[in-house]
């Protein structure tokens, strides 16, 4: 097996270093805080690269501002996923154009997976010349040796080559909220589905030790974090290649005995690798909150062997079974492409049947998106997009209906919820979750939150609940 490069603590200090003579350079120009401007797209790999960014940034001086005009950094962290949040990207930073004209000195920062993707760094190395910096997920661990150089010298830097990825511990972190935190326990995917990206742009798999992780959860619960979702693209296949192997259910059972009073979730897991001994350390384990998220992506066997997804229906909703014996009360998530290539309505209403026999609780529903470089990208795609619309409508009115029985029959139960923030909405001013991470809309006292209390259901829509605190 390829040993993963880990990135050396001597590495980590040197960066901390370039982050103390950025800090010099800036007070030298003017004696307030300098402003940094963050904004992040895709899953919750990038929101916890962003908080690591945030880490950076502040040991480099920033403080932090919702407002591009007062930034004197902007960096924006990409998503590659589909080619809508890609457009969404360039949109955005096509308007900075102007920005930068009235602002030459703003720094203007590109990162994540879109700028992994070669055809996408060469479109902004030619096209968005406004740009200062491009660096993707590999070399974010070097980001203030290129602030630093870009301040030194001006001139634009990319940093975007191809590597199968690396570990780096000890990167600064400045968690943006106060109750829920991210802590990644891998990186990368070796799957290979036929429609992503993922793989290509964030290398292979690979695990951070368990003591790592342990150490950082404790802080966690040291700190009050009540809600801790643990990380991966592909969580069941955890510790697999650590010198010495382990698995994820044996680290859920360790971050399960760390003291506390929080809760335990993660994502994502693979059907593929997730097992009965993961569904019955679940069960086991208190903290871990009753919820999977198991995206199926497709019922129909033929279009799951194509997608390269290494499972049948058969054995998805055998596992589903097997799941709910154990935790009756389990909420259950997947995600769901329609119109992937050479997908036959027929084949499609097989995805249909998995959501009636399933009932989930929520669903995420993508139309297939062509990536460029993935194999289905280059499949032959007969069907038209009024066709693919027409079914994933039908997809969407169909989980419409389940959600809203499903979140019915909360109403009257009253539940142990954590209670994570407040809304505008003068009725129910409060927002909470549920253990299964169900939205409730909650009326009480705004000093709850950050708590765990008990909420009464007193009602029901087909997004949320809603609710009082007793
Ligand atoms: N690692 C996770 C998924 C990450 S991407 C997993 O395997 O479950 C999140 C979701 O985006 C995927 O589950 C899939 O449903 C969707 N997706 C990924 N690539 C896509 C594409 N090219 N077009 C449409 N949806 C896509
Ligand atoms: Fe993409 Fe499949 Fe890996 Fe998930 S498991 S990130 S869908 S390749
Ligand atoms: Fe997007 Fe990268 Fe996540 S492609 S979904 S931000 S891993």
């Amino acid at each position: 097996m390829e040993r993963t490069t880990v990135i050396s603590p001597a590495d980590i200090k040197n960066q901390l270093a370039h982050c103390q003579a950025v800090a010099r350079l800036l007070a030298r120009q003017s004696p307030e805080p300098p402003l940094a401007f963050v904004d992040t797209y895709g899953c919750q790999q990038n929101e916890a690269d962003s908080e690591r960014i945030r880490g950076y940034l502040k040991q480099m001086g920033f403080a932090f501002t919702g407002d591009e005009e007062q930034a004197q950094i902007i960096v924006i962290n990409t998503c590659a996923i589909r080619e809508h949040a890609e457009q969404r990207v360039f949109g955005n930073v096509g308007a900075l154009v102007h920005l930068k004209r009235r602002h030459p000195d703003t720094l203007i920062c590109l990162c994540g997976c879109m700028v992994q993707r070669p055809e996408a760094a060469k479109k902004i190395r030619e096209s968005y010349r406004h740009v200062d910096l491009v660096f993707g997920p590999h070399a974010l661990w070097r980001f203030p040796e290129m602030v630093h150089q870009l301040l030194e010298a001006r001139g634009r830097t990319f940093s975007v080559e191809d590597e199968a990825g690396s570990i780096a511990e000890g990167i600064p972190v400045v968690r943006q909220d106060r109750v829920r935190a991210w802590v990644s326990i891998m990186y990368g995917c070796n799957n290979f589905c036929a429609y992503c990206i993922v793989p290509y742009v964030r290398g292979r798999e690979r695990s951070r030790r368990p003591e790592d992780i342990l150490a950082e959860v404790e802080q966690l619960a040291a700190e009050g974090y009540k809600d801790i979702t643990l990380l991966g693209q592909n969580v069941n296949s955890y510790g697999r290649d650590l010198p010495q192997p382990t698995d994820f259910a044996a680290l859920l059972e360790r971050v399960n005995a760390i003291p506390g009073d929080f809760l335990i979730r993660f994502m994502t897991s693979h059907p593929k690798d997730a097992t009965p001994r993961l569904f019955e350390t679940m069960a086991r384990c208190e903290k871990v909150a009753p919820v999977l998220h198991l995206p199926f992506q497709a019922g129909n066997d033929r279009v799951l062997q194509v997608m390269n997804r290494r499972h049948t229906r058969a054995e998805y909703l055998e596992k589903i079974r097997q799941l709910k014996a154990l935790i009756p009360h389990i909420v259950l998530t997947s995600d769901v492409i329609v119109g992937f290539p050479g997908e036959t309505t027929r084949e499609f209403e097989d995805t249909l049947r998995v959501l009636e026999e399933v009932r989930f609780d929520a669903l995420f529903t993508f139309i297939f998106s062509p990536r460029p470089g993935t194999p289905a990208a280059s499949m032959d795609d007969p069907m038209s997009r009024e066709d693919k619309l027409a079914n994933f409508n039908r997809l969407t009115a169909l989980q419409d209906q389940i959600s809203e029985e499903k979140h019915a029959a909360y109403v009257g139960q009253t539940l142990r919820c954590l209670v994570d923030g407040t809304s505008g909405d003068q009725r129910f001013p409060l927002t909470a979750r549920t253990p299964g991470n169900r939205l409730v809309r909650a009326a009480g006292d705004p000093a709850s939150v950050g708590q765990f209390r008990d909420v009464k259901i007193t009602g029901a829509n087909k997004w949320s609940l809603f609710g009082e605190i007793v």
